[in-house]
């Protein structure tokens, strides 16, 4: 213990150290800056390599680099560009400060993995770390050091494009995958040249913006806030996360990056942040039409809001010394921001070496490795859902004829899926090629297209604006479903790839029509006719309804947008290689009227138990009430038992803990894995509480036979929640545990918080 204690004394004590001698160095070099020059150190530009989304476009980059007006620059990439324009800002400008270069580096960086709403569904939280320290890997030895990831934004509305870059509807998942990232991207020193300092985004709120509709109006209690939105901004603010990224949304009826309760009241003095916030695109200048004032208001309430750097509005820039003179904001304001870019640069060991992470040998050595590629591949494979696998229709076998059908079967553009800017599309393994790869010699595979994504070209013109993701067939649909029926007819199995362009999700990508498109349906009811054996391997950014597709289809596997390895990871989940093993993260509704849809939701007064219509409950007249699958759902080509739950006490003290024990078996013919998920209710609060609550999840393997008790330890801790007056506290009373293989299929025990 006392070797503990000197130990953690050293650690602080050289902690401490560090931090007085950056603050020393910051505070001898910030006198030597003129206004504009600390101002400077706010622009954060982009002349144009990253995905222009917003309306304004850096200009005469180079110009404002060496009169000391660009702080940070991202969307350029590779060490000798970079090695450029560094030395165009130390040895150029008259102070010499370095400039920090970030990028989206969301799923992998030349390495893409599976969209970050797949990766979710390993409930892998080791694989999940893996991924973003690959990433950082290969980002930091093409110079970047600075990731805007993770984004952490809970999402309840699948109509919303962007729930595919995060992890889905759970605040304690997305708060342990939003730390695991994290502590990738960034490990415990931020002056290594294979770590980047990583960007907690978008705070906050952002996943609830009306209607799914991007960018949308976001109003909500404060106790949802509490209790359901913030914890993983808050778990990366935790884990030390370098910088926060605001959202564009309003928060409370103040957009968040003009929001000093959000960004200094909570943020800082609350969750103790001490790195520096950065503005989404433009989205200090978007505060005009929010209704907040001209461009000189809005930045003026930004800074003073607590945000410290500008992402290409310029706003900063351009009216900042104006308001200085006019006292709207004071030289301590700007001194503030200055000091904590500063100090990330400091961090990020700049000041010792401006060129650290500009190594011309790196990229060959640590980009696209055959590991990370191998890594890729493993990682996708476990990120697959399989939905349906009626009469044990999965794994295929290695022999026979395949027949091979879907827009996206032979295609490239769409396996890496949204938000891969540094992926390139000419790596990715198609599926077609991944078959080849995995079935070998013995499979024989016929492929049709079928059907296009969309048949609509003014459609697929807005999926394209990236590139090209759909291609219209110049053939007639008719054709391409006669060309399918006919490669079937010869086939002992159909697998049909369907479902999104990876454009039709992600920023700006959202949708009110959540089925699979209608030409893709025809197809898919075409094949379903044949009789034959039918696998849909189902490609998307989001929760879909697919009813319809369930009742025809004999198994489906979702695969989101797989990554760089798509076709190898799919063909080794359909023949065996892998057991599928992903569980939802996000609910899968029936219907788009009974969005939102989430498993934790409140009681109401007037439950209705189960389907069955019951006049005046919660209900609707046209629909269940219950979705097409729960969160926490995912099939096995084996099966697993669970036990009933038994528990080391029936009651507990504010400091004592309680085991939760299941015996899980596996009861199938295959090795395989489970995500064993536990919840909680409290059953009588002072405020209304869900009806379930995840508290804790372990992915364990099982050779086929195998039984495995696998045990939980809850306390006081895991039972607390924001009451009425926002304090975090546990209730003492009753509480349920819920233990199984989805939300929704559990066994439980009861106990006592005393
Ligand atoms: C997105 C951010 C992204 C930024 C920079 C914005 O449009 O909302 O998530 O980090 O662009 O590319």
């Amino acid at each position: 213990m006392f070797l503990a204690v000197a130990v953690a004394l050293f650690i602080s004590c050289g902690q401490q150290e560090q931090k007085s001698e950056m603050d020393t160095f910051i505070s001898d070099l910030m006198p030597q800056m003129t206004i504009q020059e600390k101002i400077g150190q706010l622009n954060l530009v982009t002349p144009g390599g990253g995905i222009l989304t917003g309306s304004v476009v850096s200009t005469d980059v180079e110009d404002k680099i060496k009169t000391g007006r660009v702080g940070g620059i991202f969307g350029i990439y590779g060490p000798g560009n970079l090695r450029q324009a560094q030395q165009m800002a130390v040895d150029e400008s008259r102070l010499g400060i370095p400039m920090i270069f970030g990028a989206d580096v969301i799923h992998g960086y030349k390495t893409t993995f599976p969209i970050p709403l797949g990766i979710s569904a390993s409930w892998d939280l080791e694989l999940i770390e893996k991924t973003a320290r690959i990433a950082a890997q290969e980002a930091t030895a093409d110079g970047i050091f600075w990731n805007f990831s993770p984004m952490v934004d809970i999402a309840r509305d699948p109509r919303w494009g962007r729930v595919a870059e995060g992890a889905g509807e759970d605040p304690f998942l997305g708060s342990r995958v939003s730390e695991a990232m994290v502590r990738g991207y960034q490990q415990d020193d931020l002056a290594r040249e294979n770590t980047m300092m990583a960007t907690v985004k978008h705070m906050a709120l952002y996943g609830a913006s009306e209607a799914g509709r991007d960018y949308n109006t976001v109003d909500m209690s404060r106790n949802r806030m509490f209790n359901d939105y913030l914890s993983p901004y808050k778990a990366a603010v935790d884990a030390g996360v370098g910088c926060v990224m605001t959202s564009f949304n309003d928060v409370d009826g103040i957009p968040a990056s003009g929001n000093r309760w959000l960004l200094t009241e909570l943020l800082r003095e609350q969750w103790g942040f001490d790195g520096f916030v950065v503005s989404d695109y433009t989205s200090v200048n978007e505060m005009i039409d929010h209704g907040m004032g001209d461009l000189k208001a809005v930045s003026a309430l930004a800074l003073k809001a607590g945000l410290d750097m500008d992402m290409v509005g310029e706003g900063f820039l351009t009216t900042l010394e104006k308001s200085l003179e006019e006292g709207k904001v004071t030289e301590a304001d700007i001194d503030l921001a200055c000091r904590r870019v500063l100090e990330a640069k400091y961090k990020l060991g700049l000041f010792d070496d401006p060129y650290r992470y500009f190594d011309a040998s790196r990229p060959e050595k640590d980009i696209l490795t055959t590991e990370n590629r191998q890594a890729a591949r493993e990682v996708a494979a476990r990120t697959f859902v399989l939905l349906k696998n009626d009469n044990q229709i999965l794994p295929l076998e290695k022999s026979g004829t395949v027949a091979l059908v879907g827009p996206l079967a032979d295609s490239q553009n769409n396996m890496l899926g949204t938000w891969a800017p540094t992926g390139e599309h000419h790596l990715a393994v198609k599926v077609i090629d991944g078959f080849k790869n995995v079935g070998g010699d013995e499979v024989e595979i016929l492929y049709a297209k079928g059907a296009n994504i969309v048949d609509d070209p003014d459609y697929a013109a807005k999926i394209n604006v990236f590139g090209p993701k759909v291609d219209i067939d110049e053939r007639s649909p008719e054709a391409m479903i006669d060309e399918a029926l006919a490669v079937s007819a010869r086939a002992d199995v159909i697998v049909a790839v369907v479902g999104e362009a990876s454009e039709m999700s992600g920023e700006s990508g959202n949708r009110t029509n959540l089925d699979v498109h209608e030409e893709q349906k025809k197809l898919i009811r075409a094949l379903a006719e044949t009789g034959k054996p039918l696998v849909l391997v189902l490609m998307a950014g989001r929760p879909l309804t697919i009813e319809e597709e369930v009742e025809l289809a004999d198994a489906i596997l979702l695969t989101w947008h797989p990554g760089v390895e798509a076709g190898n990871a799919i063909a080794d989940a359909l023949f065996g290689d892998y057991n599928p093993s992903g569980k939802l993260t996000m609910t899968f509704p029936r219907n788009v009227g009974q969005i939102p849809l989430y498993y934790a939701h409140r009681n109401t007064g007037r439950p209705q138990a189960g389907d069955e219509f019951e006049k005046f409950k919660t209900n609707y007249l046209d629909s269940p009430n219950s979705p097409l699958f729960p969160f926490g759902y995912g099939l096995s080509c084996t099966t697993f038992e669970y036990s009933d739950v038994s528990l080391s006490t029936a009651a507990i003290s504010t400091d004592e803990t309680l085991e939760a024990k299941v015996t899980v078996t596996n009861t199938g013919d295959y090795d395989g894995e489970e995500v064993v998920q536990l919840y909680i209710r409290d059953v009588i609060t002072s405020i209304t509480r869900p009806v379930k609550e995840l508290k804790g999840f372990q992915k364990v393997f099982l050779k086929a036979g195998e039984s495995k008790e696998v045990s939980f330890t809850l306390s006081e801790e895991d039972l607390k929640f924001y009451n009425y007056d926002l304090n975090f506290v546990a209730e003492p009373g009753e509480f349920i545990v819920f233990i199984g293989t989805s939300s929704d299929e559990v066994k439980e025990a009861r106990f006592f918080l005393e």
